[in-house]
């Protein structure tokens, strides 16, 4: 049969109640019956700090990131604001030569943290949430995140300079300290320090799901972070694993955590919906450096639209069931209103 039958296309088309196409028919359609949105108050901009009142260091891999000074972190939260950005999470740099085998100078009072969330608490007040990095690897010279003994990272032996590092973020004015080395029963240390130093209204987000992950390689050129022998793998998460999330999360929620995190997040969204529906604490995501920089690279190329691809990428994150999600591209997402 060649010449066109209308009345057999009529008879074959589908009938009227299965055509999923109506609901996509119109721009407008389409954001009435959106399932999904990413808002401005979601959103944590991360940022390195260093030891120094005027900096500014961009970073070669992570291109539209700087690890800057408490002066020029002020003046980039104050625009960041502008555009929505009400949630900060803070990286450290010791002083040159500072770093020893415990990481001792992570609880300095007069550390790059602790001065920007003093600087930042004065400007704001509580219109900013502060959220601060605990861990040691950016302040140890071996550049684990624990302290060693006999050259392996010691478990308990780690949650004493980690929970000095928070108390001195906590003193500073942070609302949250966000522990990310994986010890087992960091939560509940610092939830005790924390509480006989009075602190009991300072938060906890635990990094309770960490991946040892290729994707944070842009992150430790960033915060010269990296392991000088060996790797993470003893304490951070095997990336074929996913039962063993909800053990972690489970194990931070009984300790006392405040919210959860997953991390990295792009290649673990299957994880962000496992964690959603064990925990109804806040759950975070963390878009880390290497998923930004992937993208950043390829955009920088021509091969990818960087506000599409970010765009599809936050409501992957929130569709899977995040509640906040940490991301480089926050500034540029808003600022060009990707979403
Ligand atoms: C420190 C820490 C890392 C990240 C956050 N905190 C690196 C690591 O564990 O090696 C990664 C963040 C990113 O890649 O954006 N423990
Ligand atoms: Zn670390």
């Amino acid at each position: 049969m060649s010449e066109w039958n209308a009345s057999a296309e009529r008879e074959l088309a589908t009938p009227g109640p299965l055509r999923p196409r109506r609901l996509r028919n119109s721009a407008a359609m389409r954001e009435l019956v959106a399932e999904t949105t990413v808002l401005a108050r979601q959103l944590v901009m991360p940022h390195f700090v260093l030891p120094a009142a005027k900096a500014n260091e961009p970073i070669p891999s992570m291109p539209g990131i700087s690890r800057t000074g408490v002066d020029d972190l002020l003046r980039a939260v104050e625009s960041d604001h502008k555009l929505g950005i009400k949630s900060v999470l803070l990286f450290g740099t010791p002083p040159a030569g500072a770093k020893n085998s415990t990481g001792s100078s992570a609880s300095d009072r007069e550390g790059a943290v602790p001065r920007a969330v003093r600087a930042l608490r004065g400007a704001f007040g509580g219109d900013l949430v502060i959220m601060t990095d605990v861990c040691l690897c950016a302040y140890t010279d071996h550049g684990h995140c624990g302290v060693l003994l006999d050259g392996a990272v010691d478990n308990d032996r780690s949650l004493v300079p980690l929970a000095a590092m928070a108390l001195a973020h906590a003193e500073a004015g942070a609302d949250l300290v966000a522990p990310s080395d994986m010890m087992d029963g960091r939560v509940g240390a610092l939830r005790s320090a924390l509480d006989a130093d009075g602190f009991t209204s300072t938060g906890i987000l635990s990094y309770a799901v960490k991946y040892a992950s290729a994707y944070y390689g842009p992150f430790r050129d960033a915060a010269d972070s990296s392991p000088q022998h060996g790797d993470r793998r003893s304490y951070q998460m095997d990336s074929r694993n996913s039962a063993e999330a909800e053990r972690e999360v489970k194990l931070d929620e009984a300790e006392g955590a405040d919210m959860v995190m997953v991390k990295p997040a792009l290649a673990y969204l299957d994880i962000i919906r496992r964690v959603r529906a064990v925990t109804t604490l806040p759950l975070a995501a963390y878009n880390v450096s290497g998923e930004y920089s992937a993208v950043k690279a390829a955009a920088e190329r021509g091969w990818l639209d960087e506000a599409a691809i970010v765009r599809e990428n936050l409501h992957a994150m929130v569709r899977a069931g995040a509640d906040i999600v940490i991301t480089y591209h926050a500034r540029a997402a808003l600022a060009g209103r990707w979403i």
